[in-house]
């Protein structure tokens, strides 16, 4: 009976002692992922994040901690995350509704919500391979992507990163002012035409005016809004004019110093927002193979206020 009893005290303490190892585990991993760090790459954009897990869901801290990353650094970088197609659209979810995009691009499994960012040897072109801001055509075009590469080639395949508030703010006054209140067509045709997965349907492409100068709906600071990959045309110009200053307005936004360059691993991760920021992908690796999945999130109609 005695013996009985001590066994089960026994039995009973060890219990204890399981569930206060796995509360302090649970408590380890919480006070980690809270405590992530955030180290700037340039003084201009991007950050690197450390020590948290992407596949796990975020508590609400490190949601904040996360959004507010982005919107101080417009693209935020994290390695080694494994993540399955169900996480990775579990995590843009925290961010806001996903997009889908209008182009009939490679998909996967069906799933119009992640969108493939693929490259072998039999490519004839790559996804975003000239600077821009994603499918800035659509009338509420993204807010953000979310693109994980989990294959690599063995060098190159960088992504470049740069700061629409910057290359906006370095304009000159006179510049700035003659670009507030013009507006410019954005057309998918210029970019997705000959990429639709049926050629046989005719697809229909989305176009959209936005303003040329657009202000951040969390910042309130204004960014240049016009790229090479879908602006066609500033209205309020001559078509001669329109030429000239969206050509100076790209390679001004192209100047190195409003920029950032990631390297990619397997297994990265970059976070970016589409309404401060464009980037480009480098294709300087054929015929070796990258291989990744992008989850995109909505957004507003863009607006400009002075
Ligand atoms: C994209 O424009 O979303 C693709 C970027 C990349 O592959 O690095």
């Amino acid at each position: 009976m005695q013996k009985g009893l001590i066994s089960a005290q026994k039995a009973c303490f060890e219990a204890k002692s399981r569930l206060v190892r796995v509360g302090k585990r649970v408590e380890d991993r919480a006070m980690t992922s809270e405590s992530f760090s955030v180290r700037k790459l340039t003084p201009t954009i991007g950050a690197k994040i450390d020590g948290i897990d992407l596949s796990q869901p975020l508590t609400d801290k490190d949601l904040a901690r996360i959004r507010d990353a982005l919107i101080d650094n417009l693209v935020i970088f994290f390695r080694d995350q494994n993540l399955t197609p169900a996480q990775h659209k579990a995590l843009g979810r925290r961010f806001g509704d996903l997009h889908i995009h209008p182009a009939p691009l490679g998909i996967l499994d069906g799933d119009a919500e992640i969108i493939l960012v693929q490259t072998d040897e039999n490519s004839r072109r790559i996804a975003g391979e000239v600077w821009h801001s994603d499918v800035s055509c659509d009338v509420n075009p993204p807010m953000a992507s979310i693109l994980h590469i989990m294959e690599v080639p063995p060098v190159g395949g960088d992504t470049l990163f740069a700061n629409m508030y910057a290359a906006y703010e370095d304009l000159s006054i006179s510049m700035r002012n003659f670009l507030a209140g013009l507006t410019a067509i954005h057309d998918g045709r210029r970019n997705y035409d000959g990429r639709q997965t049926a050629p046989s349907r005719e697809a229909e492409y989305p176009r959209a005016e936005h303003p040329v100068v657009r202000t951040h709906p969390i910042t309130g600071r204004n960014a240049l809004f016009v790229n090479r990959m879908f602006t066609t045309r500033i209205v309020q110009l001559k078509e001669a004019e329109s030429i000239a200053l969206l050509e100076m307005l790209y390679r001004h936004i192209e100047r190195p110093e409003f920029q950032c360059r990631f390297r990619w691993q397997p297994n990265s991760v970059a976070f970016w927002d589409n309404r401060c920021a464009q980037h480009q992908a480098l294709w300087d690796y054929f015929p070796n193979r990258r291989y990744g999945h992008r989850v995109t999130i909505a957004g507003d109609r863009p607006f400009y206020r002075s």
